[in-house]
């Protein structure tokens, strides 16, 4: 990119409106906060970072997890997969904070025991294609987070539900996922395999043999044999597939539902916040704001990168160690100054696609946060007062605002 194009165009010095999540998570009035956003870019983190300030803020919370990094799951005290939320402690609290992981197959197996006869269960259970179907099918981890998400809100033991979404490559795939895998439940090319089954060879026409012939060949007999069996025994529960899917769905759009949108200050995770922040509005579903994750601000801002390059020349040419030693100090210090620039330029450019979205931006830690220290910085980077940071520069920002 050319350092022409690098330059923000006069219409993004608009200045992004101020995130406050901290007011946001101890209103009673919130009940479930949802953090999406693309691969690796802090939503489990932000989750349980924003989980420990809710029940700072005295809130009772659970956040459901997915995938946590091992050591996340250690110090939240979840060590294996239960399901189940498991009470984390944390001295001095006045709420409280409850921490989960989602077994996805766990899941799945609970729904298909709850609305089945034991028979059938087994049945369903023990079917192959169910349990390729529950441990790996691309989007069953989505349609299960909802459905887990369904199940806390119903159970109505904590006054605050707030969920991690899966490590999909796209944040949509969160909200289509479950609408696309109720299609393919109650799909139609399942439905004519299952059709001799059903409808007495109705369907057993010329065409229809010739296609179960044809998807026979490529899926192999026996696989299909699972798929119209695991089908048959399903059939009870089309309905209820679908009517949950699309029941949890509403439950995104119920007031006191928001989501969090978090991305690394990168172009592609960037690009992948500003779909997912116009999917929201096109669905009424709330936005509390955008997090731009992971940021570099210098520790001072008041050496330009062009001075401080300057001067580092300037240093380096009276010679010496103790010269040498400024001259790279002063270096470092340009090179973060470049870097919270484009870190800034970037997060400028998607507040002049959406300047009504809230951000926050919050600064890389040194290391992965993985512990409830760690967790506690993060979460006062993201809750925290948007004005009155050690730099002065607004949490809203990476670099201050220049004037003019
Ligand atoms: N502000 C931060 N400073 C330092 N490290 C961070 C920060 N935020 C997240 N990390 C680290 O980045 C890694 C990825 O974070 P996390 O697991 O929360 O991302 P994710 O969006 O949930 O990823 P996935 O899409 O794989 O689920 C973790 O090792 C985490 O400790
Ligand atoms: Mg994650």
């Amino acid at each position: 990119m050319s350092a022409r194009q690098e330059e923000a165009p006069a219409a993004s010095r608009r200045q992004a409106p101020p995130m406050d999540l901290g007011a946001l998570i101890a209103d009673p009035a919130t009940r479930i906060v949802v953090c999406c956003g693309a691969g690796g870019v802090g939503k489990t983190t932000s989750s349980a970072a924003l989980a420990l300030a809710a029940a700072e803020a005295g809130r009772t919370v659970v956040v459901l997890t997915i995938d946590p990094a091992r050591r996340l799951a250690q110090s939240l005290g979840l060590v294996e997969l239960d399901n189940e939320p498991r009470r984390v402690d944390v001295p001095g609290a006045p709420g409280e904070l409850h921490a989960m992981m989602l077994d996805m197959k766990r899941t799945f197996d609970d729904i298909v025991s709850a609305h089945s006869t034991p028979e059938r269960a087994q049945a369903i259970l023990e079917n192959p294609f169910y349990q390729a179907l529950s441990s790996s099918f691309s989007g069953t981890q989505e349609y299960m987070a909802m459905e887990k998400l369904g199940q806390l809100r119903a159970s109505d033991n904590w006054d605050l539900i707030i969920v991690d979404t899966p490590p999909s490559r796209s944040a949509l795939d969160f909200l289509d996922a479950p609408n696309r895998m109720s299609r393919f439940l109650d799909g139609t090319m399942i439905r004519l395999l299952m059709a001799p089954s059903r409808a007495g060879f109705k369907f057993a026409s010329a065409g229809f043999l010739l296609f179960s012939r044809i998807v026979s060949k490529i899926l192999g007999g026996q696989l299909l044999r699972d798929i119209s069996a695991f089908v048959a025994a399903l059939d009870t529960m089309f309905g209820g597939f679908r009517e949950r899917a699309t029941a949890t769905y509403e439950l995104l759009r119920r007031p006191g539902t928001w989501f969090v949108v978090v991305a690394a200050p990168e172009p592609d995770a960037l690009r992948e916040a500003s779909y997912f922040v116009d999917r929201l509005s096109a669905e009424g579903m709330p936005l509390a704001g955008l997090v731009v994750n992971r940021t570099h601000p210098p520790a001072t801002t008041a050496l330009s990168a062009t001075r401080a390059e300057g001067a580092a020349e300037g240093v380096a040419d009276g010679g010496g160690p103790s010269a040498a030693l400024a001259a790279a100090a002063l270096r470092v210090h340009a090179g973060r100054m470049q870097l919270a620039a484009r870190e800034q330029h970037l997060a400028d450019r998607f507040t002049s696609a959406h300047p009504d979205v809230a951000v926050r931006t919050v600064p890389a830690a040194a290391g992965d946060v993985h512990d409830l220290d760690g967790l506690r910085v993060m979460a006062e980077a993201l809750t925290g007062p948007d004005a009155d940071t050690p730099t002065g520069t607004p949490r809203t920002r990476v670099l201050p605002a220049r004037r003019g």
